[in-house]
């Protein structure tokens, strides 16, 4: 059973994601930044032990980066950095434990595909993230929420299976500029059904006027994609996974995992009447045992601290890892200082990894110019939390200080070469061990030029 307040903080995340005010031709609030992430084991403070940190280990894939990290470096400002990053442009490059995939590779395959997975696992990610929801039928899937089929696959272009959406497709009205509409969970469904759709790119504007086809612009999707991703790999069904379908794959890889169990929305509490958060949280873990997954190789994560201490109390192996995503900062405006404080508290309980979204990480030193570390970084730090922080590659170009994930830095943010001044700010002062990123080529370069 989840406590109210639980409930209602993941339900306030929801509302500032979905209902905030936007023009249905922008960017809206992305939908997008309450959701998954990971650990690792280099010791609280960035890793000086070493020795468990060594790129490369155990994957033995033949790692490709593209060329995206070599834009950046080139687009960054002068300094030492850049020279430093430039150094290391002829490679090699290696599996790193630094770098962990978000939803796959979604800056440009369909998010959670088995597509997007691999390209993943080619850019060097050492742990490739599962966001977990369930089906009609109690099955686990990857999905970065309970109910976003309506704006992660075809599913709107199958009358059968949308005519079981909670709620049915509305199209964009041009004359009251209100948003395309349409409510579909992956509780409406089952699993069968779940694997017979395609995936696709998150929409972020929802201005579908007729989703009854799988063509571009739509792809039976309510919006369409954002300009600076691309649908090029969305053309021939991008396959979705269950959570069995992704261990697997991750595992033929020899890579690691991370699972996140999401907030409940839109449907009663207990679902069927007597499936509980606490049974969700459990059947999570249920299946990495039951496919001889070793827990050490398992970051669970959750936004709701009922599912961390659950974890800790019941599957304590699973609870030392256990992953607390921090949104409080987003949900109230004390929220952010209420957080910093509850960390000794935290830690206290038996919580060992923290992560917060980047901005909560970082404040602008307005006297040097400098990216530095905020009072929450600080705070971890002493409290002795491990730091993961998400998400990188999601935020567009950065020319206009780069939106939700740079918020608190965004007067030093104007080219999209200051990715690799946060990184590095991240990964060597506020001592992040991991960061997820939705293109996470970009993470390794750095990672493997640090040696991380
Ligand atoms: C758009 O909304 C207006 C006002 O509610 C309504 O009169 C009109 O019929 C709607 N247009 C469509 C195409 O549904
Ligand atoms: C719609 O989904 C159902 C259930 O998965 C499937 O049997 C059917 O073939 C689909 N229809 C189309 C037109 O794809
Ligand atoms: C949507 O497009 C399909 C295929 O072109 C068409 O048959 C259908 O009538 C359209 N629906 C609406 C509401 O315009
Ligand atoms: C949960 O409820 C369903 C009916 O909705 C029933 O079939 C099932 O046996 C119940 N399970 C448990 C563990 O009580
Ligand atoms: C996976 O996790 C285990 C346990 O933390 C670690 O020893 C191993 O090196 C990791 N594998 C990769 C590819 O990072
Ligand atoms: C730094 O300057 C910017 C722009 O003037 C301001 O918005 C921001 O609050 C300042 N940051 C701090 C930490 O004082
Ligand atoms: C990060 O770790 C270093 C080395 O232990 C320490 O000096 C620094 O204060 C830490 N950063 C923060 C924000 O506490």
């Amino acid at each position: 059973m989840i406590a109210t307040t639980s409930f209602l903080a993941g339900f306030l995340a929801f509302g500032i994601a979905f209902a905030a005010p936007w023009s249905p031709f922008q960017l809206g609030p992305p939908a997008s930044h309450f959701d998954g992430y990971g650990n690792g084991f280099r010791g609280p403070h960035g890793g000086a032990s070493g020795s468990t940190s060594s790129s490369g280990r155990g994957s033995g894939i033949n790692v490709q980066l593209g060329p995206r990290p070599y834009y950046l470096v080139d687009n960054m400002d002068a300094g030492p950095l850049k020279d430093k990053l430039e150094s290391c442009s002829e490679g090699p490059f290696s599996t790193s434990d630094f770098v962990v995939s978000h939803r796959g590779a979604p800056l440009m395959f369909p998010e959670h595909s088995r597509q997007g997975y691999v390209a993943a696992a080619r850019m060097g990610a050492s742990i490739i993230e599962c966001d977990v929801s369930f089906t009609s039928d109690r099955e686990l899937v990857c999905r970065h929420s309970n109910c976003d089929l309506h704006y992660t696959t075809n599913i709107l272009a199958n009358a059968t299976l949308a005519a079981k959406c909670t709620q049915p497709f509305t199209p964009y009205n041009a004359t009251t500029r209100t948003p395309a509409s349409a409510q579909c969970c992956t509780s409406d469904i089952t699993l069968a059904e779940f694997k017979s759709l395609c995936a696709e790119m998150e929409a972020s504007t929802f201005n579908a006027l007729n989703v009854s086809t799988t063509t571009s612009p739509n792809f039976g999707r309510i919006g369409v994609t954002p300009d600076w991703r691309t649908n090029m790999y969305s053309y021939s069904c991008a396959e979705p996974m269950s959570l069995r379908d992704q261990i697997s794959l991750v595992e033929s890889y020899g890579l690691n995992f991370t699972a996140e169990a999401k907030t409940p929305v839109f449907y009663p509490t207990p679902f069927q009447g007597n499936y509980t958060q606490a049974d969700f949280a459990q059947q999570i873990v249920d299946t990495f045992v039951d496919m001889g997954i070793d827990p050490s190789r398992v970051w669970l994560q959750s936004f709701l601290p009922d599912d961390i201490f659950y974890w800790i109390a019941n599957d304590p192996a699973f609870g030392v890892q256990a992953v607390y995503l921090d949104e409080r900062a987003d949900l109230s405006p004390t929220g952010y200082d209420e957080a910093v404080a509850s960390l000794p508290g935290l830690a206290a309980r038996g919580v060992k990894i923290i992560a917060p979204s980047t901005w909560q990480l970082v404040t602008a030193n307005n006297a040097t110019g400098q990216i530095v570390p905020s009072s929450y970084a600080i705070a971890a730090n002493a409290a002795g939390l491990e730091i993961i922080t998400w998400s990188l590659e999601r935020s567009g170009p950065l020319n206009t200080g780069g939106g939700y994930y740079y918020q608190s830095v965004s007067n030093l943010i104007n080219n999209d070469g200051d990715e690799f001044t946060l990184i590095d700010v991240l990964a060597h002062q506020v001592n992040a061990t991991k960061i997820f990123s939705d293109w996470v080529g970009t993470l390794t370069y750095y990672a493997n030029c640090f040696g991380l």
